[in-house]
């Protein structure tokens, strides 16, 4: 008898990955996939703890599930998922009692034994049925998911997990626990069997995913060169990096590996010194713009994109004026930045010199005007030139498909059809405020 699931997704693409991972661990136990919560037997909520007002988005969502499981006369098992509920598990059940299970991000492999749990215990006790469990298994989850289902032409591959880092500003360590890499042998199987469903872009995926190393001294470089060895496999990408971990071997890669998309999410946080010892970063300003430097040098055509965060405690108009500055020297695409958020429990929370809200808003609305800058020039400047789009979902009109650029640029590209999931190559020929419009070159399917 098939069973209905919902799963709805806040956060980073390692949580995307894990999402799809839920849904396959739930599978043999007759559940499918159904686009809404109102009629699913069970719903999961997946959250996100980096900032504010993300554990308050759990809450106010989960009061309206409270609501649909009440229509359904209390027949819904709802889960939490995710690095809220690893953080405030607790929390939650008290201040959601109607939930039935709180899970952590390393224990999503045991949700059959919580659901048995949940369901018997719903049976006893009515309304919500508590199991927490929000524990750091010995044993990683990875050995005891199930094969990973393709969904189209590009997939995500979790090859990391959890951080050792401890910026003082970050949950990460906390939520996902240390670090671990996932065994090549593990990885490049998972990699073969989904380029066999048709996959052929994959992008690795690590809270701190250059960090992995595998055993006798191997490196992520040399794991990229491995699958890059995959018949099939056009396109491999990787996020997020550090840049302490951005390792000589890796910087080769980008310059011989063709299939190593030329776009790379480096993170700097802060153009200052000070502010990046604070933060606990692991690097000063010069490593980073040395970092750039040879990353362009052995692939001229890279472009990076990156995560700031503005009005980190002490943060002075000088430092902010140095993260500018950097802005301006390196040139970024497609970035991510933020107003500091004060999180429980991570040491910058407690630190004197808050910088006030206003400060803060101004700040990021300045650096953000600098950073569409950058990036709408760096897509003006895509316009007439050729190149490889992965064509991977159906747009607004008939036979058009929207694909991603080496860049990770949208492109919409008409009369497309019979391309979906496949790469093709095109040449561009607007520039729209949030994607390219390309027309095909070759109609027929390009290798790499
Ligand atoms: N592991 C990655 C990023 C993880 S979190 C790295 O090391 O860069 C993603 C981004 O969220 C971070 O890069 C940072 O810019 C932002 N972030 C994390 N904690 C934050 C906080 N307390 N306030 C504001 N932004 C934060
Ligand atoms: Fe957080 Fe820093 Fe680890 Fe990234 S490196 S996950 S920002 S602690
Ligand atoms: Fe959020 Fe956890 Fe990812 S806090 S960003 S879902 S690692």
């Amino acid at each position: 008898m098939t069973k209905k699931l919902f799963v709805k997704t806040y956060g980073c693409q390692m949580n995307v990955y894990d999402s799809a991972r839920m849904a396959d661990v739930l599978a043999p136990l007759g559940y499918a996939m159904t686009d809404g919560p109102e009629d699913a037997d069970m719903v999961i909520l997946n959250t996100c703890h980096i900032r504010e007002k993300a554990a308050e988005k759990t809450f106010s969502e989960l009061g309206r599930w409270r609501a649909h499981k009440a229509e359904r006369g209390g027949r819904m098992i709802i889960a939490v998922a995710g690095c809220v509920a690893q953080a405030e598990g607790e929390e939650i059940l008290r201040r959601a009692p109607f939930v039935d299970i709180v899970l952590g991000p390393q224990t999503y492999h045991r949700l059959p034994e919580m659901v048995a749990q949940a369901t018997r215990a719903a049976q006893k006790n009515g309304f919500g049925g508590a199991v927490l469990d929000t524990e750091f298994p010995l044993e990683p989850k990875f050995d005891h998911l199930p094969e990973a289902r393709a969904d189209g032409g590009s997939a995500f591959l979790s090859v990391q997990e959890g951080c050792d880092k401890f910026c003082t500003f970050c949950v990460v360590p906390y939520t996902r626990g240390a670090e671990y890499s996932r065994p090549a042998a593990a990885i490049l199987d998972e990699a073969r069997k989904l380029v066999a469903q048709g996959v052929v872009e994959i992008s690795l995926l690590g809270q701190n995913v250059n960090a992995w190393h595998g055993e006798g001294g191997h490196g992520f470089g040399a794991l990229i060169r491995d699958l890059a060895g995959i018949d099939g496999l056009e396109r491999i990408r990787y996020t997020t990096s550090h840049p302490r971990d951005m390792e000589d071997d890796l910087i080769q890669v980008h310059a011989e590996v063709d299939k190593l998309m030329p776009f790379l999410h480096l993170p700097v946080q802060s153009g200052s010194d000070r502010i990046l010892d604070a933060m606990n970063r692991k690097h000063d300003r010069v490593f980073y713009l040395k970092l750039v430097e040879r990353l362009k040098a052995a692939r001229p055509d890279l472009a990076l994109s990156s995560d700031f965060i503005v009005g980190f405690p002490g943060e002075t108009d000088a430092d902010f004026a140095d993260t500018m500055a950097l802005v301006r020297e390196v040139g970024f695409v497609n970035t991510y930045s933020f107003k500091y958020s004060a999180r429980p429990g991570t040491p910058a929370a407690a630190m004197p010199n808050q910088v006030p809200e206003p400060v803060k808003e101004a700040r990021l609305a300045e650096l953000q005007a600098l950073l569409w800058e950058q990036t709408r020039q760096f897509n003006e400047a895509s316009v007439g030139r050729v190149m490889k789009v992965l064509l991977d979902r159906p747009g607004r009109r008939p036979g058009q498909l929207v694909g991603r650029s080496p860049y990770m640029q949208a492109v919409h590209v008409d009369n497309a059809g019979s391309l979906l999931h496949q790469v093709a190559e095109v040449r561009v020929l607007e520039v729209h405020p949030n994607s390219l419009k390309a027309e095909l070159v070759t109609p027929e399917r390009m290798r790499a």
